[in-house]
């Protein structure tokens, strides 16, 4: 076997259609991961008019780009088609017409250039997303990873590269959902978690203060749809009040608040049930700066090591799913026919 593997991952699960090429050295159980080229087409301003992804425009979009944006990847990585050593596809969890999309675009590459088929869960894409940023593999497990996004919201423990188990997700919305849903009831666009994020920013006080719903429950999961709801009776009590920036602003802050709070407090106490040395925070609402700060502040006083996907593979793309595929081949997964891959949106982890 040639040192280095080239993969191309493709991710279509929600509303990004992206293309990645990685060269990876997957000799070790910790893969070294070169990213050659990565694409990625947002369909934000699709769905911006309606508010939220709407599965239908989104899979004729991934129809419209997937091609182009295979091509692009492939370009710029300088790799030829037929010296690919794998494909990666996400297979789920998400949107079914979208992930049929990547999955039976992959399946038909694969076929035709003989290429081997690596379905990839997108959760443990946003799993193994910062993986790449860390230089030391040692003293690093067990690790507590907080994966937070727009579908889920979620606390996995991880025992070693391989090994790990969800030991607790949300009941209801997720936290990036719920960042969707407040910036709706403002009356800002979507996706809201920058927005509300960039707002909360702008002001260092807020006379608001809104619930932490299950903080202090025995388990670890979580629960953000009664703090959307508390957002609700504030800003329905407000009524004019709400067009005022300032206002605007303070709401976001106390959500934002409430929600890093409710993360933040969770995942430590995990790190203490489990006896973790690192953690690890992903998904689109990692990429949130309060979030950051406050994890890093925590972090450090409890000496833990703290990783944060680099800038770019915190919100979908298809490279974080070439990682995960790199370190399924390290640890050695058995690669099923192409035929037999099949999409499946309630994949879990
Ligand atoms: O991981 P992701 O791209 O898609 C899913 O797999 O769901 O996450 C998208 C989510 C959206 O809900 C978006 O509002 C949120 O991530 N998000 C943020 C920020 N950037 C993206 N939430 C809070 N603060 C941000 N800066
Ligand atoms: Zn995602």
């Amino acid at each position: 076997m040639k040192k280095n593997q080239t993969i191309l991952a493709i991710e279509t699960s929600c509303d990004e259609t992206a293309a990645a090429v990685l060269s990876v050295d997957i000799t070790q159980k910790f893969p070294k991961i070169k990213t050659l080229s990565s694409i990625i087409k947002s369909q934000i301003k699709l769905h911006a008019k309606m508010g939220g992804v709407v599965p239908d425009i989104a899979a004729r979009a991934h129809l419209k780009y997937i091609r182009p944006v295979v091509t692009k990847a492939l370009k710029d990585s300088k790799v030829r088609i037929t010296d690919l050593d794998y494909i990666a596809v996400t297979q789920g969890p998400g949107l079914i017409p979208s992930l049929l999309v990547g999955v039976e675009f992959a399946k038909m590459l694969s076929l035709a250039t003989g290429t081997p088929l690596l379905p990839i869960n997108h959760m443990a894409g946003h799993l193994y997303s910062p993986f790449t940023e860390i230089r030391h593999p040692q003293n690093l497990f067990p690790m507590v990873s907080l994966i937070v996004s727009g579908g889920h919201t979620m606390i996995v423990v991880m025992k070693d590269s391989k090994n790990y188990t969800v030991v607790g997700h949300t009941v209801d919305d997720a936290a990036g959902e719920a960042f969707d849903k407040v910036a709706k009831l403002l009356g800002l666009p979507y996706p809201g978690g920058p927005i509300v994020s960039r707002l909360a920013t702008k002001i260092k006080k807020t006379s608001f203060e809104f619930p932490r719903p299950m903080v202090h429950s025995k388990d670890y999961n979580f629960s953000f749809s009664g703090l959307k709801t508390a957002v609700l009776y504030h800003v329905q009590d407000l009524k004019l009040k709400i067009e005022d920036s300032r206002t605007k602003s303070e709401i976001c802050k106390a959500f934002e608040d409430a929600v890093v709070d409710i993360l933040a407090i969770k995942t430590l106490r995990a790190v203490k049930e489990y006896k973790a040395k690192s953690v690890s925070v992903t998904g689109g609402v990692s990429a949130n700066t309060a979030l950051q700060k406050r994890f890093q502040k925590d972090c450090k006083e409890n000496n833990l090591k703290l990783f944060f996907p680099k800038k770019g593979l915190s919100t979908d793309n298809a490279e974080m799913i070439g990682i995960a595929a790199a370190f399924a081949l390290a640890n050695k997964v058995k690669i099923q026919p192409t035929k037999k891959v099949i999409a499946n949106p309630n994949l879990a982890l």
